[in-house]
C-alpha cells in the first residue's frame, strides 16, 4: 500500500482489537546494519526494520563495501562484511531523516582512512551535531558540519587514526555515546564514555553479540571499549519496536472496548519505561513470553483503562522513555487529573522541537495543554474533539495524534504523514486493519 501524505481517522467506536506483529527495533537495525557491514563473514539479519531511516543505513554500509542478498522476506537478508576493510564511498551519504544513522556513521567513518560526506533532510539539516563533533574532535577526528545552521549538517570527515579519550556526556544521549564508542572500537587503547543517565544499551548489547571487549560499571553509568577490534559476523534476530508498538499501547488504552496483543516486542529495560509509566497511570498491560539473549522480547497485551490518571514523569527515567512522549502526552489528555513531564528538553531537539507540537496538537483538540521549558503539564479529562493537524515533518508526532483522534470527537486529519515511513512503514497498514 503507498504512504499517503494525509491521514484521516474518526472514533473507534467498537474499539481496537486482535494481534499486531511489531516491526523491527530501529536503534537496533542501524547498529546491526553497521556493525555487521564491518565484520568478518556473513550473518543471517531477521525482522530488520525496512524503514527509510534504516534502508538509508544499509544502503550507506553498502557504499564501503557491506553485501546485502535478499532472504525470503524484505525483512530477512544475508549481510556480508567487508571484513574490516571498508572501502572509501563513492558518493556522499544520505541520512535523510535520522538522527541515529547519521551521529553513529559519523563516529565510524571518523576512524576509518579516508573522505566521506554525509546529508541529510530539511528536519536533520537543523538537528545539532556539535553533540557529536566535540568529543570525535577531541579524539582527533577532522569532522566538519557544513550546514546553513552553524552546527548542522551536511557533515565532511576526513577520517583517519584516533586517540582514545574518557568522555562525560553533556546529555543523556544514547547516540553520542554510541557515537563515541563506535569510534573507539576503531581507536587503539580504551576509550570511555560516562553518561549523566542510563541511555539506551543496544550499542553494549550488540558489542557484546559480537564479541567486542566493552565493560559496564555496575551503575550503568560508565562504559568502555578497547580497540582496534576484529568484529566477526554472527546472525541475529532483531526484536520488534517499543517505540512503535507505543501507539496502539496508547490507543488501547484510551479506546474503550479495545484488547490488543503486541506480538514479539522489544524489551530491554533502557527502553520500556512506557510501561511502568503507563502502568502508574492506571493501565491494564500483561506481559507474556519473555525470551532473549541478547535482547528480551516478548508479548504484550494491552486492554481499555476506564480510570487513567494522571501522573509525575521527569529525572533519570526520561531517556527511558524519550521518544514515547508524544504518545504518553495523549494519553495524559485522556487521564483524569495533571500529568507533569520535566527534564525532557531533550525533546526541542528531536525530529521537530516535540514539547510545541506536542502541546499545539493537543490543544487544537481541546485539551488543557502548557509548555514548559523543559516539559509540559497537561490537565486531562475533558472530552477532545477531531481536528486538522501537522506533523511538523515528524513522524511520531503523525502517529501519536492519530492515536488521539480514535477516541476524538468527529474527524481527525493529520497532514505530512509520509514522514511515519521512517520508522513504521506498515502503520498505516495496521491502523487500517484495526479500524475497519
Ligand atoms: C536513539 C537515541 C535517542 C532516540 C532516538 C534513537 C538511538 O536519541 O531519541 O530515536 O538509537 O541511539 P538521543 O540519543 O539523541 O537521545
Amino acid at each position: 500500500m503507498a504512504a499517503s501524505d494525509t491521514i484521516s481517522v474518526s472514533r473507534a467506536a467498537h474499539g481496537l482489537r486482535g494481534t499486531v506483529a511489531i516491526p523491527g527495533d530501529k536503534s537496533i537495525s542501524h547498529r546491526v546494519a553497521i556493525l555487521g557491514a564491518l565484520a568478518h563473514g556473513s550473518m543471517q539479519v531477521r525482522n530488520f526494520l525496512c524503514s527509510e531511516d534504516c534502508l538509508n543505513t544499509l544502503r550507506a554500509m553498502q557504499q564501503i563495501g557491506a553485501r546485502v542478498e535478499p532472504g525470503d522476506a524484505p525483512q530477512n537478508f544475508t549481510l556480508t562484511g567487508c571484513g574490516m576493510q571498508p572501502a572509501a564511498p563513492q558518493r556522499d551519504i544520505d541520512c535523510g531523516n535520522s538522527g541515529t544513522g547519521m551521529r553513529l556513521m559519523a563516529g565510524v567513518l571518523a576512524a576509518l582512512p579516508f573522505e566521506s560526506r554525509l546529508f541529510g533532510d530539511r528536519s536533520l539539516s537543523s538537528r545539532p551535531m556539535k553533540r557529536i563533533l566535540d568529543p570525535l574532535t577531541m579524539m582527533g577526528a577532522h569532522v566538519e558540519a557544513c550546514g546553513e545552521k552553524p552546527g548542522c549538517a551536511p557533515l565532511h570527515i576526513c577520517g583517519g587514526t584516533l586517540q582514545p579519550i574518557r568522555y562525560t556526556l553533556p546529555m543523556a544521549s544514547a547516540q553520542v555515546k554510541s557515537a563515541v564508542l563506535l569510534a573507539g572500537m576503531l581507536t587503539r587503547g580504551t576509550t570511555s564514555v560516562h553518561q549523566p543517565a542510563i541511555t539506551r544499551d543496544h550499542t553494549e548489547r550488540l558489542f557484546a553479540h559480537f564479541g567486542i571487549p566493552c565493560s559496564v560499571s555496575a551503575d550503568g553509568l560508565d562504559i568502555a571499549v578497547t580497540g582496534p577490534v576484529d568484529i566477526t559476523a554472527r546472525d541475529i534476530t532483531i526484536p520488534g519496536d517499543i517505540s512503535s508498538a507505543a501507539f496502539w499501547m496508547v490507543a488501547a488504552s484510551i479506546v474503550p472496548g479495545s484488547e490488543l496483543t503486541l506480538r514479539n516486542v522489544g524489551l530491554n529495560p533502557t527502553r520500556c519505561g512506557i510501561i511502568p509509566v503507563l502502568q502508574r497511570m492506571g493501565a491494564d498491560i500483561t506481559i507474556r513470553s519473555i525470551h532473549g539473549e541478547g535482547e528480551p522480547y516478548g508479548d504484550i497485551t494491552v486492554r481499555h483503562a476506564p480510570n487513567l490518571h494522571g501522573t509525575e514523569i521527569g529525572g533519570a527515567e526520561i531517556p527511558n522513555i524519550i521518544d514515547e512522549i508524544p504518545v504518553l502526552a495523549v494519553a495524559a489528555a485522556f487521564a483524569h487529573g495533571t500529568t507533569n513531564i520535566r527534564d525532557a528538553a531533550e525533546l526541542r531537539v528531536k525530529e521537530s522541537d516535540r514539547i510545541t507540537t506536542t502541546v499545539g496538537n493537543l490543544r487544537a483538540m481541546g485539551a488543557a495543554a502548557e509548555e514548559r521549558e523543559d516539559g509540559m503539564c497537561i490537565t486531562g479529562g475533558t472530552p477532545l474533539h477531531g481536528a486538522t493537524l501537522q506533523s511538523f515533518d515528524d513522524h511520531r508526532i503523525a502517529m501519536s495524534f492519530l492515536m488521539a483522534g480514535l477516541n476524538a470527537a468527529g474527524t481527525t486529519t493529520l497532514q505530512g504523514c509520509r514522514n511515519i515511513a521512517t520508522s513504521y512503514p506498515s502503520f498505516e497498514q495496521t491502523l487500517r486493519e484495526l479500524t475497519r
